[in-house]
């Protein structure tokens, strides 16, 4: 009997040890295996994280639900082609008057709040269009109507900004482009800057909207030169410059009020600068420029001659680090970011 109970206790010992044991080894098993899966799926999801860019969010809010479930793909996406398969070239320009915006909205489905990027692979540049502007919405719209498809065949991520300078008083097309050239860069860090006038239209999608090597003219001939090269230093009109040409020149003078001299003066920050300007092929870079007459507010600046005469003293202090202005507001419309500033007085 004695022995039976101290060996029934001992035997209750062990069978209590050995569950003890048990339990444990179940809990650690249990411990480790959600720990490995918690890991395995953020693993999961930070691998789709950067897949899930900003851009496809506004794509997928552009083209409706269907296409939400492709965009989640972990796939990374290969460099667009060095020449985009897309290209027209020549293309026929039309003007309707009875063009509207919804219009142009309809057919540019993919572009959402002014930007866009190439659904199937990755843009080599992502390039920032500022247009400055001020009461030339016919032009603007004849503008959008033709650089949206055009800029989506190039394979760009892009953006156009149009920069409306407010009030009436007398027009600065050049402090405006350096507005534009501030404002841009809070959005995203632009590779490439396109200085364009409302009134150029481009006419062959052979000529890209990307920076080179060094700044870059892009209207070499328009109809209303006979498209020829206006004179031999011509720099106006629309132009490419990255972020790092366009900053070792200060960007534009701020001092040009009213009509001319400002391309000019950036063409002489260019040059010295010891960069050289380059151009398309001629009969590429071909532009209509929609007619117009002088508008109010932007007389011939009757200054321009010797305000050229100073660039090479004054081009240190006068630019991109001088630009004093005011954001009075920024709109994301469909096709374009309106920015509207108040840039003050000569
Ligand atoms: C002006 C430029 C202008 C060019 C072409 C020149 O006299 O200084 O600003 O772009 O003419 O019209």
């Amino acid at each position: 009997m004695g022995f039976c109970s101290s060996g029934c206790k001992m035997l209750c010992r062990v069978k209590y040890v050995f569950l003890l044991l048990l339990s444990l080894s179940v809990l650690a098993w249990i411990s480790m295996l959600s720990g490995d899966s918690v890991k395995s799926a953020l693993a999961l999801s930070v691998a789709m994280l950067p897949l899930v860019k900003e851009e496809d969010t506004q794509n997928v809010a552009n083209s409706g639900p269907s296409t939400a479930v492709p965009l989640m793909i972990p796939t990374p996406r290969a460099e667009c082609p060095k020449e985009s398969p897309l290209l027209q070239g020549a293309v026929k320009l039309n003007f309707e008057p009875s063009l509207q915006l919804e219009e142009v909205e309809g057919e540019n489905k993919r572009v959402a709040q002014g930007r866009y990027q190439p659904w199937d692979c990755t843009a080599r540049q992502s390039v920032a269009i500022l247009i400055p502007h001020r009461n030339r919405e016919r032009h603007l719209l004849y503008l959008l109507h033709h650089l949206h498809p055009f800029l989506q065949r190039q394979q760009l991520h892009y953006a156009v900004y149009v920069i409306q300078q407010a009030g009436d008083g007398t027009f600065n097309r050049a402090k405006l482009l350096n507005v534009g050239y501030l404002e841009a860069l809070k959005d995203y860090s632009w590779d490439c800057f396109i200085f364009h006038d409302v009134d150029l239209v481009p006419e062959n999608d052979h000529n890209l909207y990307v920076c080179d090597s060094q700044p870059k003219h892009l209207v070499v001939g328009r109809n209303a030169t006979g498209y020829k090269l206006h004179y031999k230093g011509y720099f106006g009109g629309v132009t490419a410059m990255s972020g790092k040409q366009f900053r070792k020149v200060n960007g534009f003078a701020n001092t040009y009020w009213g009509w001319g001299g400002e391309d000019d003066d950036l063409r002489n920050r260019v040059e010295l600068q010891k960069m050289q300007i380059v151009r398309p092929p001629a009969d590429i870079a071909r532009y209509t420029m929609v007619f117009h007459k002088r508008d109010s507010g932007n007389e011939i600046n009757k200054d321009r001659i010797k305000l050229l005469r100073q660039t090479s003293r004054v081009w240190k202090r006068d630019g991109l680090n001088s630009c004093k202005y005011q954001t009075l507001s920024v709109e994301r419309l469909p096709l374009y970011i309106n920015v509207t500033v108040d840039i003050g007085k000569p």
